[in-house]
């Protein structure tokens, strides 16, 4: 495990920062290089190296690959489901080309392993609304969606073809208060807190009965490490893992909140966000993720909220 050397590409945004620091504590701070186009996040400063990489330069890549003698990459750069829709051309070229160019350089260097992260934003309006299964109808109405769907497949073909080690986990929405997230639909599960928190109200851009999977942080960072440790003979599913934990709706979690802050109100004013939340499954069947590396969340909506509403509030 010590010989590992293991880049994270995207290392400064919402999950990338947690990631790296997982990481770092398993594998040492300096085996675990942070990367991003951006500037290293302040959570991420001393506790490890930072190099600033544009994973659509391959060629920087490359050259990062070789100088720092990476073993492994965790890809985590890519434009989400909202944001997404604002610019699709740009969300299509990052999303494909630099999955594209991390698996070419995984392929020509022989690195031991590639994380990618898919999404819950494969499925369309046809895929089953609850307990969605693994395989299924998979008709994305999104450009975030059809990057995803498009990049699962290119993950199978480089591992069929060319053996290069690629796994993925289909994420639900990511909950989260130690960095803020890039632009998701499901977004409006932190910002509620946040709201809660500053001023005990909020307005949803999703209405109150729009239920999605969500999953807090530390359960899908536990997931990546512990799919990523998995012995390769047990997985079955090169294209992306279903992965569930928890699923609610806004008048759900303002509920939840109100325990805590009986004062709490919150308001509804749905906007182009609910088209895609509304083509997204509510629910996620992942037993084939627990059946093949015994995946098993930990947090429910009660733990999740009581953990974020004191970080928060710690941090105010
Ligand atoms: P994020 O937007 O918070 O972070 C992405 C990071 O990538 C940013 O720091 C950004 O600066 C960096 N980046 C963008 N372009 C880059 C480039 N050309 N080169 C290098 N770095 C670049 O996103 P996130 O929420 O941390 O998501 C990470 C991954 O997980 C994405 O693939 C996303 O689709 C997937 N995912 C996230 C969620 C979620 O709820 N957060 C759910 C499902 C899947
Ligand atoms: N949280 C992500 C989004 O809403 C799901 O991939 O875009």
């Amino acid at each position: 495990m010590s010989k590992q050397k293991i880049l994270v590409i995207g290392a400064s945004g919402q999950i990338g920062v947690e990631l790296t620091l997982a990481l770092r504590k398993i594998y040492g701070a300096n085996s675990v290089i942070a990367a991003d186009l951006r500037e290293e996040n302040p959570l991420l400063k001393d506790t490890g190296p930072y190099v600033s990489i544009d994973v659509m330069n391959k060629e920087m890549l490359h050259v990062q690959v070789i100088r720092q003698n990476v073993t492994q990459i965790y890809l985590l750069a890519a434009i989400l489901s909202a944001t997404g829709e604002k610019n699709p051309s740009l969300a299509w070229h990052l999303n494909m080309q630099g999955l594209l160019n991390v698996l070419d350089v995984a392929k020509e260097e022989k690195l031991h392993k590639v994380y990618w992260p898919s999404s819950i934003a494969v499925f369309g309006p046809t895929s089953p609304k609850k307990n969605c299964p693994q395989q299924t109808v998979i008709e994305p109405i999104t450009v975030y969606g059809i990057s995803k769907y498009a990049g699962e497949f290119w993950c199978n073909y480089y591992f069929h073809k060319y053996g290069v080690d690629v796994r993925s986990l289909r994420y639900p929405g990511l909950i989260s208060y130690k960095s803020s997230p890039g632009g998701g639909t499901t977004d409006y599960a932190i910002e509620i807190f946040h709201g809660a928190v500053a001023h005990n109200s909020y307005t949803s851009f999703l209405q109150k009965d729009t239920y999605l999977p969500m999953m807090y942080m530390p359960d899908a960072i536990r997931a990546t490490i512990e799919l990523m440790e998995a012995p390769a003979g047990n997985l079955s599913v090169r294209t992306s893992y279903n992965i569930a934990a928890i699923s609610f709706s806004p008048a759900e979690i303002a509920t939840e909140i109100k325990k805590h802050i009986p004062d709490f109100v919150i308001t509804y004013a749905p906007d182009y966000r609910q088209a895609i939340a509304d083509s997204w499954p509510q629910s996620i069947d992942d037993s084939v993720a627990h059946k093949d590396w015994n995946w098993k969340p930990e947090y429910d909506l009660t733990r999740m909220t009581t953990d974020m509403l004191e970080n928060i509030q710690k941090g105010k």
